[in-house]
């Protein structure tokens, strides 16, 4: 039942993007008025909205699909991420693996603005301006002083990302495949550099499963605005509640779990969520 119903809340949240009410048009009249000035205050409040991430004209009709799909489960991971943690806050496991006692409202918002904030001042592109995508390995890359705004997407990244439907299938496990293994997770990480998403605020305080975790045990402040324990969280939640429900794929992590204390009318699913009755 939970389950089902925070599907249903799910897929009503992903496609709620605000969809800008149609611009009046000026009223012709006669009079002296400023026209201009009575087209501004009939103008709907969210007027000039970007419901959508731009994607530049150098993606050929290809790559443009497969980066807005891949944004699509961005959205899609993030949006599922906000709605495990509004509904069971510090009562999942998997929130204090990643999180620890850090206080939640600060995930909840770096999730939310990649799902319902505005979508400008973000730019993919895909005709590789700096030449970093003939480096070795580079899948993609910030601009960063080149153009803050903007993420190129190169040619690797149209062989290798995988898409949410294979979440737990071929091996993968949260803690032992690669962080960028999807396009959901690596773009929520792209999008994060990018400061009218990540607001220069996320950014990169560890730098690997076991420094995410080591953040959580240590109740850093930086735990909920790190932006591979953002990503992390988000694919064990996305694992366990929606692609393998109650089973997931957290795999193996090198640290120890520690041992939870269960209150008594409690019980917890392994890897998952306590329910207390
Ligand atoms: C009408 O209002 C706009 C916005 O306040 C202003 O820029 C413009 O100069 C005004 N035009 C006239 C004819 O008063
Ligand atoms: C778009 O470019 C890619 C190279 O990244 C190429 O493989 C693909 O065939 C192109 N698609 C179209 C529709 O031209
Ligand atoms: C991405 O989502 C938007 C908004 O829901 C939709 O219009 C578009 O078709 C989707 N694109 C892909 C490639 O799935
Ligand atoms: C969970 O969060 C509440 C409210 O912030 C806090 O009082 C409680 O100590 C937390 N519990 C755990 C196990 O972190
Ligand atoms: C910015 O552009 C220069 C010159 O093209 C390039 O060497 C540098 O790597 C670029 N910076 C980034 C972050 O891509
Ligand atoms: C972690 O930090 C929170 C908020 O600063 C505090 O309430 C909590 O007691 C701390 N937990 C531990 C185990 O130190």
């Amino acid at each position: 039942m939970v389950l089902i119903s925070s599907l249903l809340l799910f897929s009503a949240v992903a496609v709620a993007v605000p969809a800008p009410t149609p611009t009046p048009t000026p009223v012709k009249s006669h009079d002296h008025g400023n026209h201009s000035t009575t087209a501004e205050k009939n103008k709907p409040w969210n007027a000039g909205a970007v419901p959508q991430y731009p994607i530049h004209e150098s993606c050929n009709a290809t790559q443009r699909r497969q980066i807005e799909a891949g944004l699509n489960e961005t959205i899609l991971l993030a949006n599922h991420a906000k709605d495990h943690i509004l509904r069971w806050g510090n009562d999942s496991s998997i929130y204090r693996k990643y999180f620890g006692d850090r206080p939640s409202i600060e995930a909840i918002g770096a999730y939310d603005i990649v799902v319902n904030g505005n979508k400008d001042g973000v730019l993919f592109r895909c005709d590789n301006p700096d030449n970093n995508c003939e480096l070795e390995g580079w899948a993609g890359h910030w601009r960063g002083e080149n153009a803050t705004s903007e993420t190129v997407i190169c040619e690797m990244s149209y062989h290798t990302r995988r898409y949410l439907t294979t979440m737990c299938a071929m091996g993968y496990t949260v803690a032992g495949s690669d962080i960028a293994t999807f396009w959901a997770a690596d773009l929520l990480h792209r999008l994060y550099h990018v400061p009218a998403i990540g607001q220069l605020h996320v950014d990169h305080f560890a730098d690997s499963f076991e420094e995410v975790i080591d953040l959580a045990k240590s109740n850093k402040t930086e735990s909920t605005r790190d932006s591979e324990t953002l990503q992390l969280f988000a694919l064990e939640a996305y694992a366990y509640d929606i692609s393998v429900p109650g089973v997931g794929c957290a795999g193996e992590s090198h640290v120890d779990e520690e041992e939870e204390d269960v209150p008594e009318n409690c019980h917890t699913h392994d890897g998952g969520v306590l329910h207390c009755t």
